[in-house]
């Protein structure tokens, strides 16, 4: 028994959950297939019966779990897998010029031998080109991060206000230049400090064209790690603050930051209205084919439109990056040049400095830049060209306006009246590009499905290390939106009851600042710096600071919101109060579980069911007391539940129990139940397999009934199937389905990568936040199993295996329900002990074999096969 738990050392834990459903969602097959086991029962050196554990040896002679598991299961020798059982991914329905899942097999990913100075080469190469009259669009631009190295507010103070307030100054001086802006965070809060004169010039600005808002969202969000209802929520929060605030809105998305381009975002954009969108960052092979097969712009339809309807007009800026140097034509070396407000442009090892355009110089520089449009054009289709011209927070100084703006127009004026060039350029703003290019279309655009992931942007550099950087905060983010969700449903819900003048109107109309924070803040998380985990230290701590403060402004409206919800439908009287049983976790770790119900009173407990379909779910709520009751209020009948002791770090916690059971929860409703003291129920088995050398059998754990074990091998069941675990290491093995007789080796690894750690690859680039570099193959994580136990009771048995870095929680639910025909694998992991390590949960399964098909989901939005 371990008291005192409040004074262990806090431990920063990250949770990696997992939802495992063996044939449900992981892995699907291609129609019926007839699998001939004869391996079957020859185990390969891998899955040798013979197991080797770290800590004791040899732990396990005799025959292979398969044997065992084969002998009891009773299955056919022939596994047949049936398309019904196994279900597929989404299957694709449109049909396209370029089709990414198909361009994959093909794909050149090689990357040039070659060395450059910043380590990045522009492979997007333009050999030869003719020459042909053209319409060139420069815009100017300012990529503003709302963190990053510095925070928001930092950025905010010391660089975004300031453009925001030049940009406006200078364009309302300069009729002919134009200015796209994209984050309506930045607005809002400049907003807040501008003058009523600064605001109608900004407005003004925007009407006659000059300045155009660009996607309009609240942030640039992320388009990998984000959930589809926050990406949502973030567009429709900038929108509305435009449409209220300035009457417009954006009809062209801007996104040339995010790791990687989503179709879903595509969709959105498409429904918000958009004509047209612009992107940067896709692995460099596709980018590369793209060019070649001319195929820069082009209209991305859904894989499941089996018409045109979601086409939207893509266009992808070209080359490495939408830095200057990287847009106005293929040679950096050239294009930095035109940054008139730089101080690092290299021809090798030469410095170039940025020449002011005069009179002696102009011919030959704007001979120079013409000479880049015509290259960059042989990208494009037709005789129109988008150059970006700006980079991450330019435009800050009034010099800096008239440097860059003020030699562009210089060569602008030269290029335009010199006849032999034959092209017109001018500043413009997207809307001006995507409107010239429609005037300029003589055939229509190729067509285009598929997603942009993973984003490589040289040799092995995958962007796929942010997927899981700082899990931590990313798991606290869909808290934060879960959140958010039911306390926008249930206020929309109360408002619409209330009555006209009411008190209660007046109540609900009180939270809706805090509502509103937690929009906005949820909404600013979904920056592509945040929710990504790629932001500086003292960033990511700031971020976590304002996801603790968003939740503790929504904790009390979720409160107030349900409680005048639950006094307009009648079932509960004012003198109640309402309680979130919260089980937010903060960092550091005060409150690792959830929140205490104390038994001692009867409780009424209210559940409710944000989405828009039923759910049957076990719910697990902590309280004082084995010996409890718990009633449906609504018919008075008893619901069976299952009291479970609960392991910390190296013990059970004395007088803290694991309440669950089973509640129906019709879509969009709030249930309750009733839980208070019942009788005494001896109804849980506790089985150690290994336990702590500092731990007792002679605990009493009062309703639990605690047994030891020592067999190599145990299986858990319900009605469904029968999971077979080695006790040596406590993994998951092998999964028996009644219904079919399959039995698949399921084995779970826990593997670690590391970076920069080996000789060979110390002076290599290392993976990070970013990108995923590893030194080599992954390793099996070798650590001793501290406790290995099994609860086991009427609603669900669970394999607890603690280990020093992790703690695996594998549950198989006794229900009814779809949860009964899964394995649920949960991993707590202390992510303190690693160091520059990638932490992995591997399942290697025969299932279906080399013809399973892995489902995957984009954005919680759609499914697409990888
Ligand atoms: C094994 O399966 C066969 C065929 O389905 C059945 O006839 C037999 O009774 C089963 N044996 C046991 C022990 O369940
Ligand atoms: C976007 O909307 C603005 C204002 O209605 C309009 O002037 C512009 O032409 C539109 N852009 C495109 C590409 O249609
Ligand atoms: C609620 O208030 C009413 C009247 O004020 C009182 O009669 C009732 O006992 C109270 N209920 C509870 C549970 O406190
Ligand atoms: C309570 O019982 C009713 C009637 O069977 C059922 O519809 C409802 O879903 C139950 N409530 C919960 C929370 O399970
Ligand atoms: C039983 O537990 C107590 C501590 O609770 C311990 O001191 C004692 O040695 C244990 N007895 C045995 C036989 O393990």
């Amino acid at each position: 028994m371990k008291k005192g738990w409040r004074k262990e050392i806090l431990q920063i834990l990250g949770i990696l959950t997992c939802a495992y459903f063996l044939i449900m969602c992981l892995m699907a097959m291609q129609l019926h297939v007839q699998h001939r086991n004869i391996d079957f029962f020859y185990e390969d050196q891998d899955h040798e019966h013979i197991h080797f554990s770290h800590t004791s040896g040899y732990c396990y002679k005799g025959p292979s779990i398969a044997q065992i598991a084969r002998q009891n299961a009773n299955f056919s020798t022939e596994q047949s897998i049936e398309s019904r059982i196994l279900g597929s991914c989404t299957m694709p329905v449109s049909s396209a010029d370029v089709e990414m899942d198909a361009l994959w097999r093909t794909l050149d990913v090689s990357y040039p031998l070659a060395l450059s100075v910043g380590g990045w080469l522009d492979v997007v190469q333009v050999y030869s080109w003719v020459t042909k009259p053209l319409t060139v669009i420069i815009v100017p631009h300012s990529h503003q991060d709302p963190g990053w190295l510095f925070t928001y507010e930092y950025y905010f103070e010391t660089y975004s206000n300031r453009i925001i307030n030049l940009m406006v100054e200078q364009l309302t001086k300069n009729p002919a230049w134009r200015f796209v802006w994209s984050e309506v965070c930045w607005l809002e809060k400049w907003w807040e400090k501008a003058s009523q004169s600064q605001k109608d010039s900004f407005t003004r600005l925007v009407r006659n064209g000059q300045l155009e808002i660009v996607s309009g969202g609240w942030v640039m969000p992320d388009e990998a790690v984000v959930h589809y209802s926050a990406m949502l929520n973030q567009l429709i929060d900038g929108h509305q603050w435009l449409m209220t605030h300035v009457g417009i809105t954006p009809n062209i998305s801007w996104s040339i930051d995010p790791f990687g381009h989503s179709p879903t975002t595509a969709y959105f954009n498409k429904r918000s209205g958009a004509k047209a969108m612009v992107i940067q960052r896709i692995h460099f092979g596709i980018k590369r084919h793209l060019a070649k097969i001319n195929t820069m712009e082009f209209q991305w339809r859904q894989i499941w439109d089996s018409g045109s309807k979601t086409d939207i007009m893509t266009h992808i800026l070209p080359f490495a990056s939408y830095a200057i140097t990287h847009s106005c034509g293929p040679n950096s070396h050239v294009c930095c040049q035109f940054d008139f407000y730089q101080k690092k442009c290299y021809y090798g090892k030469k410095s170039i400095r940025s020449e002011e355009i005069n009179e002696r110089n102009v011919k030959a520089k704007a001979w120079l830049l013409w000479e880049q449009f015509q290259k960059k054009s042989e990208l494009f289709r037709e005789n129109v060209l988008l150059v970006p011209h700006g980079d991450d927070f330019r435009y800050s100084d009034p010099r800096e306006w008239e440097k860059q703006l003020g030699n562009l127009e210089k060569l602008m004026a030269y290029i335009n009246s010199d006849k032999e060039m034959n092209t017109k350029v001018r500043f413009g703003t997207l809307s001006e590009y995507f409107t010239e290019l429609e005037k300029a279309q003589t055939r229509p655009f190729p067509t285009f499905t598929g997603d942009f992931f993973p984003y490589s942007d040289r040799s092995d550099q995958y962007w796929t290390g942010f997927y899981t950087s700082r899990p931590h905060l990313k798991y606290l983010a869909r808290r934060i939106q879960s959140l958010l969700r039911s306390v926008e449903i249930l206020y929309a819900a109360a408002v619409a009851k209330a009555n006209k003048m009411s008190e209660q109107l007046y109540s609900l109309l009180k939270l809706l600042p805090d509502l509103n924070v937690g929009r906005q803040e949820l909404a600013l998380f979904q920056h592509h710096d945040a929710i990504t985990g790629t932001s500086r230290k003292t960033v990511t701590e700031n971020y976590r600071e304002r996801l603790q403060h968003t939740f503790s402004k929504l904790k009390p409206v979720y409160e107030k919101v349900t409680q005048i919800y639950l006094e307009q439908s009648l079932s509960v009287t004012k003198n109640h109060t309402v309680t979130m049983i919260s089980d937010w976790m903060s960092m550091p770790l005060k409150e690792l579980r959830k929140k205490l119900v104390h038994i001692s009173q009867k409780r009424k407990l209210v559940i409710f069911n944000p989405l828009g379909h039923s759910r049957r779910v076990v719910l697990a709520l902590m309280v004082d007391k084995p010996n409890v009751k718990v009633t449906n209020s609504s018919t008075t009948l008893t619901i069976p539940h299952q009291i479970s002791p609960v392991w910390e770090k190296a013990g059970f916690i004395e007088d803290l129990y694991e309440l669950s059971f089973e509640v129906n929860l019709p879509a969009l409703s709030l249930s309750e139940v009733t839980v208070e003291k019942g009788e005494a129920t001896q109804n849980t088995r506790l089985v150690f397999y290994t336990q702590p050398d500092t731990f007792f059998m002679n605990i009493t754990l009062p309703g639990i009934n605690i047994y030891q074990e020592n067999s190599p091998y145990f299986s858990v069941s319900n009605g469904y199937l029968t999971a077979y675990f080695y006790t040596c290491n406590g993994r998951l093995q092998y999964v028996h389905y009644k219904s079919t007789g399959h039995l698949w080796r399921s084995e779970v690894k826990v593997v670690t990568y590391t970076s920069g750690k080996t000789w060979s690859t110390m002076f290599k680039d290392k993976g990070g936040a970013y990108t995923f570099v590893p030194d080599g193959p992954a390793e099996t994580l070798s650590e001793p199993v501290d406790a290995l136990f099994l609860i086991d009771g009427p609603l669900f048995s669970r394999v607890v295996t603690v280990q020093p870095t992790i703690t695996q929680t594998v549950t198989i639910y006794k229900t009814h329900s779809n949860m009964a025909k899964g394995v649920h694998i949960e991993n707590k992991v202390n992510m303190q002990k690693l160091d520059n390590t990638e932490l992995m949960m591997r399942v290697e399964s025969d299932i279906g074999e080399s013809r399973a098909e892995m489902c995957v989901d984009l954005n919680g939005f759609q499914v697409k096969k990888y």
